[in-house]
């Protein structure tokens, strides 16, 4: 964890802070959300777009995180929704997200989807031809109602995406749009990476399609760069020394990965300052005001940053030498499902808290995952813990609400999915107000489980 924690990380780890009684009602591995964290992300975007004065719109890509709480505090704070399935939209719209601020991305969805994201007034990012047709035939033959609001998303030349529509396709489209059944409302895309340049570079490229479109009789004053803003993980100086030290000796099993596969943990321009930095690239910002057109933006893990940690208890220690050196093995009461950067090829970065802190003598530390898989593996590299684990004992791994949490888990070797539990300051004092959310899965099946919720003071 960096050494500048967060209000709400000191109360978390506190000694008497909630995470022992949460561990002891929930017995086994848990995540604790934070929802007034990424109600602030949000304001930090939606200050710079005040700063630019252009008009701007945020969509949270939900797949980040499944939680409840996140598009409720989305709802909360005037954010809108990215989603690409039809149980994402409904579990939107369940948190108070209307359906005019939702943004419905993927490749070829389902009718089902369509004609629901239709029905609510959403916006379409249509992925090719073939399903701009089919939409059409669909709202045809759906009976009254108004047409889809559609965004057609653009495959950057040169890319090898398999998302998106060719120059090619986009140049002949005009005869496919029609008026009855779509209403296009701009253009989209999501590239991969987080270069301010090539999203400032294609979004000032479609301010071109969108004048040509509006030549063609359309409104097009909407261009969204989708998703990609960076977070910042880790400060500059602990980035550059993982990356010396990165090498198979100071992994478990002489792990290797490839210097290339790793999230660029460090960003001296997280989130918000990357949106700043696109908006005054080459002027896009000025150009964008004086076309009037919106700028929307689809950030998954920026809007989490620092909203949430993933807690496991510590069930048994090793002791191992490599090169001659000790270093302890933990196995925790979880799998390394529930840190989804660990199925990439790549390590998770930011170290994990040993809780309760105390005093004690460094030890260098791998953890395991409770299940039969090697590769279970939460931490490969050694870990200078401060002090030696022993049972029980928590491991609080920091900032997992963006992705780390919950895109891979599942109920491998029949252990339960590790539930969430939403974090709020009590009124008037300095501890947590704790509830478990119910599981999403319970809620689709109209299950209710509040007795569950733990209150913590
Ligand atoms: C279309 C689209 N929008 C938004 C996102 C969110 O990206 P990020 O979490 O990196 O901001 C993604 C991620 O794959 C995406 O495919």
């Amino acid at each position: 964890m960096r050494a500048d924690r967060l209000e709400w990380e000191k109360r978390l780890l506190a000694d008497d802070g909630p995470l022992r009684k949460i561990a002891r009602e929930v017995k086994g591995p848990f995540h604790v959300m934070f929802p007034e964290q990424i109600i602030e992300n949000i304001r930090g975007f939606q200050n710079a777009f005040a700063g630019s004065g252009v008009d701007g719109l945020i969509y949270y890509g939900k797949k980040a995180n499944k939680s409840a709480c996140v598009t409720a505090a989305c709802a909360k704070a005037g954010a809108g929704v990215d989603v690409a399935s039809a149980g994402e939209l409904e579990s939107a719209l369940r948190t108070g997200i209307r359906g005019t601020d939702v943004m419905v991305t993927g490749p070829a969805k389902s009718d089902e989807l369509l004609l629901l994201a239709t029905d609510v007034n959403a916006t379409i990012a249509i992925d090719g031809p073939g399903e701009l047709d089919r939409l059409g035939y669909l709202v045809h033959h759906r009976g009254s109602g108004a047409p889809a609001r559609i965004v057609l998303r653009v495959l950057p030349a040169d890319s090898t995406s398999r998302f998106g529509m060719t120059g090619a396709e986009l140049d002949s489209v005009w005869d496919r749009l029609d008026p009855a059944a779509v209403r296009l409302r701009g253009f989209s895309f999501h590239l991969g990476g987080y270069g301010v340049a090539p999203r400032a570079e294609l979004a000032a490229s479609l301010i071109d399609r969108c004048l040509d479109a509006r030549a063609h009789g359309h409104d097009a004053d909407l261009l969204s760069i989708g998703g990609g803003f960076s977070v910042n993980y880790l400060a500059a100086e602990q980035w550059e020394a993982f990356l010396d030290g990165a090498n198979p000796s100071w992994f478990h099993g002489g792990h290797a990965f490839s210097r290339d596969s790793y999230y660029p943990y460090h960003s001296p321009s997280p989130g918000p300052a990357m949106l700043t930095a696109i908006l005054e690239y080459d002027g896009l910002g000025d150009r964008l005001r004086a076309e009037n057109i919106r700028l929307a933006i689809e950030p998954g893990r920026a809007l989490l940053d620092r909203a949430g940690s993933t807690v496991f208890r510590v069930q048994g220690i090793k002791t191992r030498e490599a090169e001659g050196i000790p270093y302890d093995i933990l196995t925790v009461d979880g799998t390394s499902l529930s840190l989804s950067e660990q199925w990439f090829n790549t390590e998770y970065l930011p170290d994990p808290v040993i809780w309760p802190e105390r005093n004690g003598s460094t030890t260098p530390t791998c953890v395991g995952g409770a299940s039969c898989l090697e590769s279970d593996m939460l931490s490969w590299r050694r870990i200078p813990l401060p002090r030696a684990a022993v049972v029980d004992d928590l491991l609080v791994y920091p900032n997992t609400a963006g992705y780390q949490m919950d895109s891979n888990e599942s109920e491998f070797h029949e252990l339960p999915v590790p539930p969430k539990v939403v974090l709020s300051y009590s009124a008037g004092g300095p501890q947590f107000d704790c509830v478990r959310e119910p599981d999403p899965r319970d809620a689709r099946r109209g299950i209710t489980s509040p007795t569950r919720a733990p209150r913590s003071s």
